[in-house]
């Protein structure tokens, strides 16, 4: 996003007043914070699990973890769009996807396992879930979505902190980052033939997901035998 935009919203976000205008800059970086703070108790968590779990003869169940905090600009613009007001309550009222963590798990079933895991813990709260794998979207997209609350502790107060957690698989990875680049080129939602081709390519991927787990139970015999 171009500076100049950011710099309309921000103008249409704070205070004329000086005083007021810093004061509401300090309590921003706060709350930027604050949602720093969540991704890194639920990358910990995450990183706990897949130690244990590797431990425990399961290798390696999560290939990798990353997260993103949305910019300030994002923030505004996505309370804009939604037509919420801009300040600082509303962004922790209106907004689940400041804080967002991405877990890409090896296997299908490692998905749901630590999807469990996560919302077992007693201090998690599970705000909402949208399995896409179940249920993949029209367009083929598979992934497993939390929003979960986070107890973070600070040097006066415990507050429940809200992140969006996405896990899938390699190959729904995969699928997911290359739709999501070509997204972006001209006008291919007019273009039914190349959505087609775009939802049989998931189709083949969750072919393939289910095909590893079956290879894995052969070689896992094997061993056993
Ligand atoms: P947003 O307001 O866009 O965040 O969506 P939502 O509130 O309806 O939530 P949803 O769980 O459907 O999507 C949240 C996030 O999942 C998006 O921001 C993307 O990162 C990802 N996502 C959802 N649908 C797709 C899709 O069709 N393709 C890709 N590549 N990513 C998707
Ligand atoms: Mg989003």
């Amino acid at each position: 996003m171009s500076d100049e935009r950011t710099s309309v919203l921000m103008k249409e976000l704070l205070p004329e007043d000086p005083v007021e205008r810093d004061k509401m800059l300090d309590e921003l970086d706060i709350l930027l914070m604050r949602y720093e703070s969540a991704l890194r108790e639920i990358r910990t968590k995450f990183e706990i699990l897949n130690d244990e779990l590797s431990l425990l003869g399961h290798q390696n169940p999560i290939a990798s973890i990353s997260s993103r905090r949305k910019t300030t600009a994002g923030i505004l613009e996505k309370l804009k769009r939604q037509g919420f007001p801009l300040s600082l309550e509303s962004i922790e009222e209106n907004l689940t996807d400041v804080a967002g963590i991405r877990i890409i798990c090896s296997f299908m079933d490692d998905i749901y396992k630590v999807a469990r895991m996560l919302a077992q813990q007693d201090d998690i709260k599970v705000l909402t879930v949208k399995d896409y794998i179940a249920n993949p979207k029209p367009n083929g997209y598979r992934s497993y979505h939390m929003i979960v609350e986070v107890p973070v502790f600070f040097s006066n107060e415990k507050r429940p902190m809200k992140v969006e957690v996405q896990i899938r698989t390699i190959a729904m990875d995969f699928w997911a980052n290359l739709e999501h680049r070509m997204r972006y080129k001209k006008d291919i939602k007019e273009a039914d033939e190349i959505m087609e081709e775009l939802k049989e390519c998931a189709e083949n991927i969750a072919e393939t997901d289910a095909q590893m787990m079956i290879i894995r139970e052969k070689i896992r015999q094997i061993q056993e035998q």
